[in-house]
């Protein structure tokens, strides 16, 4: 098994991309072989400042490392300091369909939220993200349930890959999206319909990893609910749903389980107050241990380099392999399907 995700550094994270991905990259680097990716090129698809995206790689950097991710055991990389990404985009673009990409979700929200220019980088979006997992030939793709368009997408990508040039033998793995059953989809507090999110969501109905415990009490006080008292999750009672979905992932039990504890509560106020303790404890270990990672530019700029320099050996094989198959460049020596995955040990 071969994990790849990929993270955009754009903006604080919150809790739904701490409980739909980042948690979930801790856990996995310890069940197979894992390389966790932060996109700086999907971040100039829309508005965006340099100078601004330079320090959110760091931010994010730390972030990550501060949940627990440990470069011992797993890859960690700056998307831009692997070139084999862009080149992959550009071969994969050939057999993926102007249609399928007219159809992404994601593209035609972000494309609607545009003010001034929407990018032809917007509309790629979904080719680079292929890139960036086929390029390793990932078997395992943990995210969030809004990129389950985009995984399927891959999987199609990869599927035409290897029947236009595979020859009978699959150049490329196709992956499988590993979306959780509780969590993958965090809701705004504010309004329950709509996710959690840096771009789209309110403020107040967002909680950001490294927010203190008074906003984040204050956030979930007054998180919307319903006129009544009952605590079980129903299609009816998308708040409380949401309240109990985030008090299961942060204390890691079922939602049944959350409803069972709960079913002595007097209302909705007990049920936030148990949420914001979980919440508390849960990011309570990242943010004390972000501060001292964050001040530490150059080490994290040691640790992104040196993740990039054993995420390249691998893309570089398989990009020899795209290459020779897809007819491009020089014929190589070998020239065959050589691609016993390359292990990052
Ligand atoms: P992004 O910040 O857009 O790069 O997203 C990083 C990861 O967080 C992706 O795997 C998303 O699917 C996941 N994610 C984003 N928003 C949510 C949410 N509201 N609930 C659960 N997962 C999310
Ligand atoms: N598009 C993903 C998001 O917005 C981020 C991403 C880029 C990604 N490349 C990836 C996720 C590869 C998984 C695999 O969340």
């Amino acid at each position: 098994m071969r994990i790849f995700s990929g993270i955009q550094p754009t903006g604080a994270k919150h809790l739904g991309n701490y409980i739909g991905a980042i948690r979930r990259y801790v856990t996995s680097q310890r069940e197979g072989e894992a390389l966790y990716c932060i996109v700086d090129l999907h971040a100039l698809t829309v508005a965006y400042d340099p100078v601004q995206l330079r320090r959110s790689v760091y931010d994010l950097a730390a972030l990550l490392l501060a949940a627990g991710l440990d470069p011992e055991r797993c890859v960690l990389f700056r998307q831009s300091d692997v070139a084999e990404h862009t080149e992959l985009t550009w071969l994969l673009s050939s057999v993926t369909a102007f249609g399928d990409l007219q159809r992404m979700h994601q593209f035609k929200e972000k494309s609607a939220a545009q003010r001034e220019l929407v990018s032809a980088g917007l509309f790629l979006y979904p080719v680079l993200m292929a890139a960036d997992v086929l390029a390793y030939r990932a078997t395992d793709v943990p995210v969030g349930d809004d990129q389950r368009q985009h995984v399927e997408l891959m999987r199609d990508i990869a599927i035409r890959f290897n029947q236009r040039f595979g020859g009978g033998a699959p150049v490329l793995a196709v992956p499988e999206h590993r979306i959780p059953e509780v969590g993958a989809r965090i809701m705004d507090l504010q309004d329950p319909s709509r996710k959690m999110s840096t771009t789209g969501g309110s403020q107040e109905g967002t909680i950001y990893v490294l927010e203190g415990r008074e906003a984040i009490e204050r956030k979930l006080k007054r998180a919307v609910t319903d006129s009544g008292t009952e605590i079980v999750r129903s299609p009816q009672k998308a708040g409380v749903s949401n309240l109990i979905e985030i008090l299961a992932a942060a204390r890691q039990i079922s939602p049944e389980q959350v409803e069972e504890r709960m079913a002595s509560a007097r209302g909705y106020g007990e049920l936030k107050a148990a949420v914001s303790e979980a919440v508390v404890e849960m990011l309570a270990p990242v943010q004390q241990r972000y501060g001292a990672l964050r001040g530490e530019e150059a080490e994290l700029e040691r640790v992104l380099g040196s993740g990039a320099a054993k995420a390249r050996l691998i893309a570089r094989e398989t990009l020899a392999e795209v290459r020779e198959v897809m007819g491009v460049g020089p014929r190589t020596v070998a020239g065959t399907h050589s691609h016993q995955a390359r292990s990052l040990t």
